[in-house]
């Protein structure tokens, strides 16, 4: 097969930042990609409905003449989040999912949750209104090694969360483990995990082994190989509980090059390349379709786009910049470490 056409794809996990940062990303999503969940975790953070509002006309109006695109909202869940605010904001339509960050897990998570009783009342509502819940699912106990921190959070907090609020929809995002992938497949309602296409494709070998590779950091951090071979084997199974969530997270070189370098991977650029790549290896092309155009609509209730994204594969290496220049400095694009042949037509 040398062309594929799917529904055109969306992004269900992706940070655009603001300003001079939020200009210079926004085309490499929305050349791609239909609609996004928009991450809310700007400095400061989007925590109210009229934060949403004014951060997605900022979005709209970041994007070039001829483009169309659909910012999905979140708010940003604090322990003084009031219920009847986000209530508002998702009965308006403005919003489609609440995202939590325990505090202090990753980038700008400084006024997250610590303690998770105090966001019940919200959780409770949101149940009642069937409006999702993204989960970053990390523990920040520093007892706890970097490396088990995704599957620790299962047992410690998202279990017993979800068995609080069995009618809670949850989303667990960018999953890195077998353990996440285990939950979740072993678990038939209001429970679904997002994959980044970075997970897919490195290792924490990746990340470590020759140099230290700031460009592949990010969180959760990238796990050993068998974890990536268990995401490899949900995301191209079609099961409609996992789909695309590229947490496509764009710092500038001079913030990843550096002694305490920031957590993301920006991969909007050729992520659709990449992922045909990852499922024409797994003799999985006819599954990309669910992976990124079908199952995370279903998941949100939304229709699928109308819209199709066609790829062809070429006898040569497809072209991508190295890095995108941005008004804040150059931000380096995900290297998935071989020449990609699929390009989006
Ligand atoms: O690698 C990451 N980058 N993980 C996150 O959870 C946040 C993100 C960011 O905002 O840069
Ligand atoms: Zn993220």
């Amino acid at each position: 097969m040398d062309r594929l056409t799917i529904l055109r794809p969306d992004d269900w996990h992706l940070h655009l930042r603001d300003g001079a940062m939020l200009k210079a990303v926004l085309p490499e999503t929305a050349r791609d990609f239909a609609r996004a969940i928009i991450m809310p975790n700007l400095v400061p953070p989007v925590i109210r409905g009229q934060d949403a509002a004014a951060y997605r006309e900022r979005i709209l109006a970041a994007l070039p003449d001829g483009m169309s695109f659909e910012p999905l909202m979140t708010l940003y869940l604090t322990e003084d989040t009031d219920a009847d605010d986000v209530a508002k904001a998702a009965g308006s339509g403005l919003i489609k999912a609440v995202k939590l960050y325990p505090a202090g897990a990753t980038t700008n998570s400084a006024s997250g949750v610590r303690d998770f009783q105090k966001v019940e009342p919200v959780l409770e509502r949101m149940a009642e209104i069937g409006l999702p819940l993204c989960v970053h699912g990390e523990v920040t106990d520093p007892e706890i090694d970097i490396f088990d921190r995704e599957a620790v959070f299962i047992d410690r907090a998202l279990d017993p969360i979800r068995r609080r609020h069995p009618n809670l929809k949850v989303v667990m995002e960018h999953i890195t483990t077998s353990e996440g992938v285990a939950y979740i497949g072993e678990t038939e309602k209001n429970l679904a995990g997002t994959i980044t296409t970075h997970h897919l494709i490195i290792n924490r070998n990746h990340i470590l082994v020759g140099g230290i590779k700031p460009h592949y950091y990010c969180l959760p951090v990238a796990k050993r190989e068998s974890h990536r071979l268990a995401l490899r084997k949900a995301a191209t199974s079609g099961d409609r509980r996992y789909f695309l969530g590229t947490d496509s997270a764009p710092h500038t070189d001079a913030l990843k090059e550096h002694a305490c370098g920031c957590a993301g991977v920006f991969s909007a650029t050729n992520t659709m390349s990449c992922l045909a790549h990852v499922f024409e290896e797994e003799n999985a092309l006819d599954r990309l379709e669910a992976f990124a155009s079908r199952n995370g609509p279903a998941l949100y209730g939304l229709p699928t786009n109308p819209e199709t994204l066609t790829l062809e594969k070429q006898s040569d290496p497809v072209k991508f910049p190295a890095k995108i220049e941005t008004g804040d400095g150059p931000v380096t694009v995900f290297d998935p470490g071989f020449d990609l042949y699929w390009r989006v037509i």
